[in-house]
C-alpha cells in the first residue's frame, strides 16, 4: 500500500514539475499553488493523475483503481485518504461505470455548474444538481472530505456536494438524513465487493417509516438491524454510544435532529487529528473504525450486527454461514457451488450457491432410483422464510416436500417446516441449538446403499478404488519427494502450489476453525507432519506486497510464538500455513467444553510464555511488531500445553481493516485498551493491556464477564484490584475454578494483571519487565485501581439496566 502512495504521489510531482514549466501562470492572482490546489475550476479539467488536495492536506480528490485483484483497467473519480498509507476511498463519483483511461477522461464543471466526468467527450457521470447556477461556479475540496460546489465568491451558496451522495462512508460531519420534503434518503449503501464500488446488497438509511432510528437492509428490502428510536442521548441498540459508557477523553460527540424540513443523525470528532469514519463494508456490517498510525490500519471499534453471520443474506443461497463476531465465513451446502467464485473471493458471497445437479423433480415419470433425496445438516440456525403445514409424521413431511418441485429443504418437530426456493440465512449455530434441516438433492449427489443394484457399482467403484489408490499413492509418493526437496530449504518459508494444499488438506475437508481472517483446514505432510492451513480472505493486498510481508513473518522463531512453515499465492488465492497445534486455543481450555481442566501450574506457565512470545515481538525481532489482538483465541497450545501466539503480523499482510470491537458480546468487557479510541498513537503497551485482560481470565477460568444483576464490584478484575488493596488474594479461592493455587504466584500474577490494564501507557510494565516477576527474578508493587476499567465497568452496567427497562 505503501507503495501505491508513493508512486502516485511521485507522479504528481512529475505532473507538477512538468505543469510549472509548461504553464508558469495560468492560474489567477492568489490562488494557490498548482500543484496541491483544493479548487477545481471550468477551466482547468482533472485529467491522468492531476489531484484536487484539500487545504490541510487531509483529503485527495483524483482517479483512482481500486486495490483489489481483478479490479486492474477500472478507474474511478473519487476522494480517499490523502496522508495514509492504506488506499482509504471514502467517496466514489462514477461507481457504477469505470473508464478505462484516466488520461484520456475528465473531471470538470460544465456550464450549468454540474461536476461532470467525461470519456472521449461523452459524459459518464453527473452530479445532476437541479439548482439553477448563477455566475461562476467552483467546486472546493474541504478538510472535511466534502467536494463541494459554490458560487466562486459567496462559499454559502452551495449548488451541491459529495456529502449529500454519501457512497459507503459516512464521514464525521455528515448527516445521514431523510428530508421530509423531498423524501430523498441519504443513505450508505456497500460496495459490490473489495474490488467493485458498484452498489452492494447493504444499506444504512434513516427509517423511512417516521420513527427515530435508523435500519439496516438487505437488497433494499429486508431490515436485519435497527438501532432503537433515540432516547435523546443515544440509541438502545448502541448501549456503547450512550454518553455515560464512552470512553474516558473520547473525541466524539453524537447527534440526532427532527425538524421540520428533516430528519438525521450525525456526529463529529473533536479531536482533528482523529482520522475516523462509518462504513457499511461489503459483509454488510455497520462499522466505525479509526486509524492508528502505529499499526498501520484501520481498527473497527464498533460495528453492528455484531456476530456478522446475522446479516441478512450474507452467505446467499444455499450456503452456510460459520463463525462468531466479527469472523464468519460462508461455505456453500454439500451439492452445491459458489455461483460467482470471482465476486466470492473478493468478499462478496451474496450471489450464493447453485446446484450442482438439478432436481428430478417430478414423481410421475420417475427412472426408478433417481428420485430427489435428502441429506441431514445438524445443530445449525434454521433459514428465514419457512412455510409452515400439518404433518403427522417426518415421513409425509418429507413427501409433503418432495410433491413440490420448488421445496427444496424441509424440518420437523412435530411441526412441518418446508422452505420454497432458495434458501437463506442457514448458520452454524453457537448457542448450541440442536434443530435439524433435510436438504434436496438429486439422488446422483448422494450415495445410495439401499437398492440392490448399487452392489454391481459398489464393486466397480471398489475396483476403481483400488486402483485409483495405486496411482494417488504414486502421485503421493512424487508429492513427497516434491515437498521434501521443498523442506531441504530449512529456516525459510515454503511456496506450496495451490494444488498441493489442495491435496494435503484432502480438498479442504477437515476444518479446524473459522477465524478472523477466514477458515483455517487440517492438512498433513507426506511425512505424517501435521499442519494447519489457513484460507485467507477478502483480500486487499497485491501479490508483491503479501509474499514481502510472509516472508518478514517466516524469519520470526520462538519457541512461544506459532511457525509460518510456508504460503501460497496464486491468482487470487493466499494461503498461510502454519504449524499444527494438537491442543487448539486456549479460550476453548478456560471457556469451552474441554475435557482436560488446566492446573494452576500449567496455567501459570501459560501465562508466563505468552509474556515471553510478546517479549520476543515487541524487542527482539529486527522491526518490532504490536501484535494487536491478544486474546485467549489468539493463543494456541501445542501436544504439552505449550503456548504459541498466533496471528501476528496480520494487519499488514492482509492490508486490511483490523477488527476489534469494544463489547464482543453483552456485558463482556473486552481486550482493547483505552488508547485504541481516544485516537493516541498506539505502542506495545496497547498488547500489554490485552495480555493484563487475558491474565485475569488465565486466572479465574471464566470471561470478564458482568453477569446481570450483579455490580460492577463484581467484575473480576475490580475484585482482584479490591482484594490485593485489602491484602487479601487468598480470598479469590473462594472461587470453585481455581484450585491447587500456589499463593504467591497468585498474587504475583493478580498483581502484574492490575499493572496491565492501567490507565495510562507508562504506568503499565513491559512485556520484558512481566517475564522477570513472573519468574520471580523480580518484586513488584502494589498496584493502584485501574479507574478505566472501573468507568466501563459501571457504564455497561447501567447501559444493561436501560435496555431492560
Ligand atoms: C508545491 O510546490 C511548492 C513550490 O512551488 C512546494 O513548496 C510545495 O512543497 C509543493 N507541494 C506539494 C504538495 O508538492
Ligand atoms: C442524471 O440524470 C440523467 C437523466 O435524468 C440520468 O440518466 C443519469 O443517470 C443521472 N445521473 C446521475 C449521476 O444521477
Ligand atoms: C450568498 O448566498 C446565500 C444563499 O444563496 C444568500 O442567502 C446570500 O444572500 C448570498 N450572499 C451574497 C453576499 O450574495
Ligand atoms: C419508535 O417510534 C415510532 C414512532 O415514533 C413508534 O411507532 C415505534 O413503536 C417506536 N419503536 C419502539 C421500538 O419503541
Ligand atoms: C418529528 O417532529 C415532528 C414535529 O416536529 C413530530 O410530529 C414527529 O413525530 C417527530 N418524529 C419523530 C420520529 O420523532
Ligand atoms: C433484490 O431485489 C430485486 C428487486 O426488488 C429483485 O429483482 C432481486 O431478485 C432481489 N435479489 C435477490 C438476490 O433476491
Ligand atoms: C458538529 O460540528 C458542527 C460544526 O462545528 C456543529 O454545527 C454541530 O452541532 C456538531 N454536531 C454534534 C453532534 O456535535
Ligand atoms: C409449490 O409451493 C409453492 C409455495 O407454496 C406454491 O406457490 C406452488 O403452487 C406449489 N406448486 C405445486 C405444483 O404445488
Ligand atoms: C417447531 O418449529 C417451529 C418452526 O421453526 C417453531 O415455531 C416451533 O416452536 C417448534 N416447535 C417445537 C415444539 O419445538
Amino acid at each position: 500500500m505503501a507503495k501505491w502512495f508513493s508512486s502516485g504521489f511521485l507522479h504528481l510531482l512529475l505532473v507538477v514539475a512538468v505543469l510549472l514549466l509548461l504553464v508558469p501562470s495560468s492560474e489567477g492572482k492568489g490562488s494557490s499553488s498548482i500543484n496541491a490546489t483544493d479548487t477545481l475550476r471550468a477551466s482547468r479539467p482533472l485529467s491522468g493523475d492531476r489531484r484536487l488536495i484539500s487545504r490541510r492536506g487531509k483529503f485527495a480528490l483524483g482517479f483512482f483503481q481500486p486495490q483489489a485483484q481483478g479490479s486492474t483497467g477500472k478507474w474511478y473519480v473519487g476522494i480517499w485518504y490523502n496522508k495514509i498509507s492504506v488506499q482509504t476511498v471514502v467517496w466514489v463519483a462514477n461507481r457504477e461505470k469505470p473508464i478505462s483511461d484516466p488520461a484520456s477522461s475528465s473531471f470538470t464543471i460544465s456550464d450549468d455548474g454540474n461536476i461532470i466526468l467525461l470519456h472521449s467527450k461523452s459524459i459518464v457521470w453527473s452530479s445532476n444538481s437541479t439548482k439553477a447556477a448563477f455566475g461562476s461556479t467552483v467546486a472546493v475540496l474541504l478538510d472535511t472530505g466534502n467536494l463541494v460546489v459554490r458560487h466562486k465568491s459567496n462559499t454559502s451558496n452551495v449548488l451541491w456536494q459529495s456529502f449529500d451522495d454519501i457512497t459507503d462512508t459516512w464521514l464525521p460531519g455528515n448527516k445521514l438524513s431523510l428530508n421530509k420534503v423531498t423524501g430523498v434518503s441519504n443513505r450508505m449503501v456497500s460496495w459490490k465487493n473489495h474490488g467493485d464500488p458498484a452498489p452492494g446488497m447493504f444499506t444504512v438509511e434513516m427509517d423511512p417509516d417516521g420513527s427515530n432510528q435508523y435500519i439496516l437492509l438487505w437488497n433494499s428490502s429486508q431490515v436485519y438491524w435497527a438501532s432503537g428510536n433515540w432516547t435523546g442521548t443515544s440509541f438502545p441498540n448502541m448501549p456503547e454510544l450512550s454518553p455515560a459508557n464512552t470512553y474516558p477523553n473520547t473525541p466524539y460527540t453524537y447527534g440526532f435532529v427532527n425538524n421540520s424540513q428533516e430528519i438525521y443523525f450525525t456526529y463529529n470528532v473533536t479531536d482533528d487529528r482523529v482520522l475516523s469514519r462509518n462504513v457499511i463494508s461489503v459483509s454488510g456490517q455497520s462499522q466505525s473504525s479509526v486509524w492508528v498510525e502505529t499499526a498501520q490500519a484501520w481498527v473497527i471499534y464498533f460495528s453492528q450486527p455484531k456476530a456478522n453471520c446475522d446479516v441478512y443474506g450474507l452467505c446467499g443461497a444455499y450456503s452456510k454461514c460459520s463463525g462468531s463476531g466479527l469472523s464468519s465465513s460462508c461455505s456453500c451446502l454439500k451439492g452445491f457451488s459458489e455461483s460467482d467464485p470471482n465476486s466470492w473471493n473478493l468478499g462478496d458471497q451474496t450471489a450464493g450457491c447453485r446446484r450442482n445437479v438439478p432436481l428430478q423433480c417430478s414423481r410421475k415419470d420417475l427412472v426408478k432410483g433417481k428420485q430427489d433425496r435428502f441429506y441431514t445438516i445438524t445443530s445449525v440456525k434454521l433459514p428465514h422464510k419457512a412455510q409452515s403445514i400439518q404433518a403427522t409424521s417426518i415421513q409425509n413431511c418429507q413427501t409433503a416436500c418432495l410433491d413440490n418441485c420448488s421445496c427444496s429443504a424441509y424440518s420437523y418437530n412435530g411441526t412441518c417446516s418446508l422452505w420454497y426456493a432458495e434458501l437463506l440465512n442457514l448458520q452454524d449455530t453457537v448457542d448450541g441449538s440442536v434443530d435439524v434441516i433435510y436438504i434436496r438433492v438429486a439422488a446422483s449427489e448422494l450415495p445410495d446403499s439401499r437398492t440392490k443394484k448399487w452392489w454391481i457399482f459398489g464393486i466397480i467403484i471398489g475396483g476403481l478404488a483400488i486402483l485409483g489408490s495405486g496411482v494417488i499413492t504414486l502421485y503421493f509418493l512424487c508429492r513427497k519427494r516434491q515437498i521434501n526437496g521443498i523442506h531441504l530449504a530449512e529456516g525459510s518459508v515454503i511456496t506450496f502450489k495451490y494444488s498441493d494444499l489442495q491435496f494435503l488438506t484432502k480438498n479442504f475437508s477437515e476444518i479446524l476453525g473459522a477465524g478472523a481472517f477466514g477458515s483455517v483446514f487440517k492438512g498433513v505432510l507426506p511425512d505424517t507432519t501435521t499442519m494447519a492451513v489457513k484460507k485467507l480472505e477478502g483480500l486487499r493486498q497485491g501479490e508483491k506486497q503479501f509474499r514481502a510481508e510472509v516472508s518478514t513473518i517466516g524469519t520470526i522463531h520462538h519457541i512461544n510464538l506459532i511457525r509460518l512453515l510456508g504460503f501460497c499465492s496464486e491468482g487470487t488465492k493466499r494461503l498461510l500455513v502454519y504449524e499444527y497445534m494438537p491442543n487448539g486455543s486456549l479460550d476453548y481450555h478456560l471457556f469451552g467444553g474441554s475435557s482436560l481442566s488446566l492446573s494452576w501450574n500449567t496455567r501459570y506457565q501459560i501465562a508466563t510464555g505468552v509474556a515471553r512470545g510478546l517479549t520476543y515481538l515487541h524487542e527482539e525481532c529486527r522491526d518490532c511488531i504490536i501484535h494487536c489482538d491478544i486474546k485467549p483465541q489468539n493463543i494456541l497450545l501445542d501436544a504439552s500445553l505449550i503456548p504459541k501466539v498466533a496471528d501476528f503480523g496480520m494487519a499488514k499482510l492482509l492490508g486490511r481493516d483490523f477488527s476489534r470491537v469494544l463489547t464482543s458480546m453483552r456485558g463482556t468487557i473486552g481486550y482493547l485498551a483505552p488508547e485504541w479510541i481516544s485516537g493516541e498513537a498506539i505502542t506495545t503497551k496497547a498488547d500489554v493491556f490485552s495480555y493484563g485482560m487475558m491474565l485475569f481470565e488465565i486466572i479465574s477460568g471464566k470471561r470478564n464477564t458482568l453477569h446481570g444483576g450483579t455490580s460492577a464490584d463484581k467484575f473480576f478484575p475490580l475484585v482482584v484490584a479490591r482484594e490485593l488493596a485489602e491484602g487479601g488474594v487468598h480470598k479469590l479461592l473462594d472461587s470453585e475454578v481455581i484450585i491447587d493455587v500456589h499463593l504467591g504466584e497468585l498474587e504475583r500474577i493478580c498483581k502484574v494483571a492490575c499493572w496491565c490494564v492501567q490507565d495510562s501507557e507508562n504506568s503499565r510494565p513491559t512485556m520484558g519487565e512481566i517475564v522477570q516477576i513472573l519468574e520471580g527474578l523480580v518484586d513488584v508493587e502494589m498496584p493502584p485501581t485501574p479507574r478505566y476499567l472501573q468507568v466501563l465497568a459501571e457504564g455497561v452496567k447501567s447501559s444493561q439496566v436501560s435496555s431492560l427497562g
